[in-house]
């Protein structure tokens, strides 16, 4: 037996073709969206589609779970939530000392209502999604159960655990450092939900640097900025409308003004208000803003790393040419 054929090579080229070649994928790879500075500009200027009882690029200082009720539903294309109850969590902040209820002061008073304090805000960022929407929900292990089971009571579908892992933890002498956050991934419609695939290979482990902010204990629950982009660049477009309940520093809404996006929050501490308008003065609308596919690897980047897949990539790209 013998492999020729009377087609010229042809059929023995596309079965070369279809071999897997490790890491030749990302040279091929392109964004499932994308957008020019321009194009997402106009996107975020264009507010014929948005719905005038929306108060866009707010940040209401109330409770989040009456402040919720207010706004009307299926507005919001993406929610960020980072409950209190972090594993730095310090208790100094005025917002925990509010009387009567699940955050005072602590983990140890948060304990008792958490599960029904999770069920009713996740229930009411819920009913805010677009029926395309997506929400992820940032959560220390303590009461993760607490967490997943408001979701699902609230009929969202976990699309993905991921991982944040930073570089330090709190020192333990009997058991592990806890050096990493839970991060839920959850939509509305698992067959219908907005997700822009950026790079050939999405892990869901994310290796993110904690910023340290020395001295400052009542910002220590702030979320590195990049851990927040990266959801809003995965699972919103520019002119999207970013919920986040739990305000804090403002980390989302920064992140939301500087990718093109708007943003409505709540955040329950007065005293966060000058510190969140400083932080949203610094930046401009659309100040991150690149087109996706400009942060990817180069061809020559990608050729330093992976020289086998490299060549093989212009072996395919010359008999592209040929044919
Ligand atoms: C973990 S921090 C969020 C930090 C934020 N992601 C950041 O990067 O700055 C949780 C925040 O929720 C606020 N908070 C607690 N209970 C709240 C409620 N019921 N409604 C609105 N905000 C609340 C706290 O004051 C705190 O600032």
């Amino acid at each position: 037996m013998t492999n020729e054929t009377n087609d010229g090579g042809k059929q023995d080229s596309k079965r070369e073709n279809r071999r897997y070649v490790p890491h030749l994928a990302e040279f091929y790879f392109k964004p499932t969206h994308d957008w020019s500075a321009a194009d997402a500009e106009r996107l975020y200027q264009r507010t014929e589609n948005v719905r005038d009882d929306l108060k866009l690029d707010t940040v209401f200082f109330e409770d989040c779970i009456t402040g919720m009720r207010e706004v009307p539903k299926g507005g919001v294309d993406l929610v960020i939530a980072d409950p209190p109850f972090g594993i730095e969590f310090d208790g100094k902040s005025g917002a925990y000392n509010r009387d009567g209820n699940l955050v005072v002061d602590g983990y140890e008073e948060i304990d008792g209502d958490y599960p029904a304090f999770s069920e009713s805000w996740i229930g009411e960022a819920a009913r805010l999604l677009k029926r395309t929407g997506s929400m992820y929900i940032f959560s220390g292990w303590n009461n993760l159960e607490f967490v997943l089971r408001g979701a699902r009571l609230a009929g969202l579908h976990l699309l993905n655990h991921l991982v944040w892992q930073y570089q330090f933890g709190v020192f333990t002498k009997r058991r592990f450092v806890s050096s990493h956050y839970h991060i839920l991934l959850l939509v509305k419609d698992e067959d219908n939900y907005f997700f822009n695939k950026l790079e050939n290979y999405p892990q869901d482990v994310w290796r993110i640097k904690r910023s340290y902010r020395a001295g400052q204990s009542k910002n220590s629950t702030k979320l590195p900025l990049k851990l927040v982009q990266k959801c809003i660049d995965y699972s919103s477009a520019p002119g999207h409308i970013v919920l986040d309940p739990f305000m804090g520093n403002g980390t989302t809404a920064v992140a939301a003004k500087g990718a093109w996006r708007h943003f409505i929050g709540f955040e329950m501490n007065l005293q966060m208000e000058e510190l969140m308008a400083s932080n949203l003065a610094k930046v401009r609308p659309g100040q991150f803003y690149t087109p996706y596919s400009t942060r990817l690897p180069s061809i020559e980047a990608l050729a330093k790393k992976y020289p086998k897949a490299y060549r093989e990539y212009l072996k395919r790209e010359n008999q592209k040419d040929k044919e």
